[in-house]
């Protein structure tokens, strides 16, 4: 008996902690890193203030009609309403006017919301395009240098304080860009370009995450975002912006060889080399990301190794098809891949 409720006790209690877990963390509206999902965030409790309110009104009323009715149904005598009793109309103008200050008080806190939302379309700074892929993102960066756009995948950093603007596309089904710690989200649609600022509070890594069902490997299409400070971030584009450098020993040479001659160069790019291809992931600085399909794995070089392999296995559906490489062929070009920081 006390061990099953010491049992419920401690289920209670991871009940408890995973659901105040959610509040925090990498993907939480709840705990805001942005301007955008502050305002969301204010919202949000705003909302929950006055409707829980409203609903323990509610309740509370609903409690007392009850108990009436089972006094009556038992023959205890009710207080009765009297003719000339003013209490029932007050009561009425009491509710009417919480409802009209309950609504005003959201429509009200739901207009500067959307304010501070839109106000960041004014001052924004950087110019970033994004662009829904099943099931990956394309990111690129607008190069201040040379007004070209720098390319790259499945990360995406921001500034801290600055404005982003972020362009959303889509480059086959719907798929929506969510960051919840930094702003609200918005649908990517394919022959349609839709705009979202975001304006970062805090630093630190962050997940994003398609928020519209598209497909087998949805839940298999996430990004990191890295919030960092306006040099570091000056430093990290800077990086990104330069071509591959040469291999620095045999194996890496080998490696090169064979991505950029043979089946990868077809759907991936490796900046400075022959591999130009565009449908899949532009490869030049994939290991300075911290994961593998968007997502799906750490950056490690077995995990690099596997995906290669058998990516059918671990994302079924990907257009990734897999590559039959010889042993020495597989190593050397995993090593290669986790040589391009
Ligand atoms: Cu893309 Cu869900």
């Amino acid at each position: 008996m006390g061990g099953a409720g010491a049992m419920t006790a401690r289920r209670l209690t991871l009940a408890a902690f995973l659901g105040l877990g959610g509040c925090a963390g990498v993907q939480s509206p709840l705990s805001p890193a942005g301007t955008q999902a502050g305002s969301i965030q204010s919202l949000f409790w705003l909302m929950m203030l006055v409707c829980g309110f409203m609903y323990l009104l509610v309740m509370a009323g609903l409690t007392v009609g009850v108990w009436r009715g089972w006094r009556k149904r038992s023959g205890v005598s009710a207080p009765e309403v009297r003719p000339g009793d003013q209490r029932p109309q007050r009561m009425l103008i009491l509710w009417v006017g919480l409802m009209v200050g309950g609504l005003t008080a959201l429509i009200v806190g739901s207009f500067l919301a959307d304010r501070t939302i839109a106000a960041a379309r004014r001052d924004a700074a950087l110019e970033v395009r994004v662009t829904g892929h099943q099931w990956w993102w394309r990111i690129q960066y607008r190069d201040p240098a040379t007004g070209g756009w720098i390319e790259t995948a499945n990360e995406l950093h921001v500034p801290l304080g600055r404005t982003t603007r972020v362009t959303l596309g889509s480059a086959d089904v719907v798929h929506s860009f969510w960051v919840p710690n930094v702003a609200q989200k918005l649908d990517m649609i394919p022959g349609r370009l839709n705009l979202l600022d975001l304006t970062p509070t805090r630093t630190g890594w962050f997940r994003g995450q398609c928020a519209e069902f598209c497909g087998a490997q949805h839940a298999h299409m996430a990004f990191d975002v890295k919030v960092e400070a306006p040099q570091d971030f000056e430093r990290w584009l800077a990086a990104q912006a330069r071509p591959v450098s040469a291999p620095s020993d045999a194996a890496t040479a080998r490696g090169q060889a064979v991505v950029t001659r043979g089946a990868c160069a077809m759907c991936h790019a490796v900046r400075g080399t022959a591999a130009t291809g565009r449908p899949g992931p532009d490869l030049t600085h994939f290991a300075s990301r911290r994961s593998v399909a968007a997502g799906t794995l750490p950056m490690r070089r077995g995990a690099v190794q596997g995906w290669i392999a058998q990516p059918q296995a671990l994302k079924p559906g990907a257009m990734m098809p897999p590559v039959p490489l010889s042993p020495a062929d597989a190593d050397a070009v995993s090593r290669y891949l986790m040589s391009l920081k």
